[in-house]
């Protein structure tokens, strides 16, 4: 497995690999986990050239914080990766991503007005910023985003729309804990009080998937809030009811083919996300 760190390097190899067949791409910011993993197994699988960035991008962090906290495990992620049959790790310094500070705004338009766009003002372009760099680098094939960050997935496919990208676009299912807990790098981060009492969100949203068999979309969403919050740990932040292909919020179960309740949840001053199916 090689290891890059600049544009050049990594490309004067691709050049070459790009004749020979398929590239899957994975972008990830490190701290990997089996719901990394499994986006990389899948590109081994799917492709002839696996590259997988490790880049914790500033541009997408509206919490100077979060920023600085983010778990780095560079060393133990390569291991990981090179295990998993990837081929090609990119680890750039922010020098190299960013020589100049990148002025572009993008318009994902009603995708980024609302849940993570609304709650973290600037995310998503920075999103936008550092894949489309990265989709420009490594001219992958195809690239594998996971449903854990349902809206993350569906600005891609607004960015690859915009921009008239010809790489297509893999959503992979969420990988979970055996107690349900969503798997994230930012789990790490818990308090063991708090880790034990996490796994009610992803119970509160299979109670979910029950109630609308029976409730309203209104008092699904309320019935949700008031279960998580009964921990004195956990706090939700927002659960939405949307539509799977715009991401507005429905209220009427028939307004979406498939709905999807979206939720992020303060636990302690680590935030979750999680999403599920209806
Ligand atoms: P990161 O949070 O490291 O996630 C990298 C990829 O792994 C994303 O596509 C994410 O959805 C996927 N992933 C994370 N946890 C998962 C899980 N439990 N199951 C399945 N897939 C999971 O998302 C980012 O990084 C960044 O925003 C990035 C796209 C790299 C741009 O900086």
């Amino acid at each position: 497995m090689r290891i890059e760190k600049t544009k050049q390097s990594m490309n004067a190899i691709l050049e070459e690999k790009r004749t020979e067949g398929t590239i899957g791409f994975v972008p990830t910011m490190g701290a990997l986990h089996e719901g990394h993993l499994s986006l990389v197994q899948r590109s081994v699988k799917e492709n002839n050239y696996t590259v997988v960035s490790i880049f914790v991008n500033p541009t997408q962090f509206n919490n100077s914080n979060d920023l600085e906290t983010y778990p780095r495990t560079l060393e133990a992620d390569i291991a990981l990766l090179e295990a998993a049959g990837c081929d090609m790790v990119f680890a750039p310094e922010v020098k190299e991503m960013y020589p100049e500070p990148d002025q572009r705004s993008f318009d994902f338009g009603d995708l980024e007005t609302v849940m993570e766009g609304e709650m973290r003002p600037g995310h998503f372009n920075g999103v936008g910023q550092v894949v489309s760099k990265l989709f420009d680098y490594v001219r992958p094939h195809r690239a594998y985003f996971g449903m854990k960050d349902f809206q993350q997935v569906a600005i891609i496919q607004k960015l690859v729309a915009l921009l008239e990208l010809s790489v297509e676009i893999v959503s992979c299912d969420i990988i979970r804990e055996d107690d349900g807990l969503a798997k994230s790098s930012r789990n790490t981060l818990l308090t063991p009080e708090h880790r034990l009492e996490a796994p009610n969100i992803y119970k509160a949203l299979l109670e979910a998937v029950k109630f609308s068999r029976e409730l309203t979309v209104k008092e699904t969403i309320q019935k949700t809030i008031d279960k998580i919050n009964e921990s004195s740990l956990l706090e939700v932040e927002y659960f939405s009811i949307v539509n799977n292909r715009t991401l507005q919020p429905i209220k009427k179960w028939e307004e979406a083919e498939n709905a999807v309740g979206c939720i992020a949840v303060q636990a302690g001053a680590v935030r979750l996300i999680d999403n599920i199916v209806f």
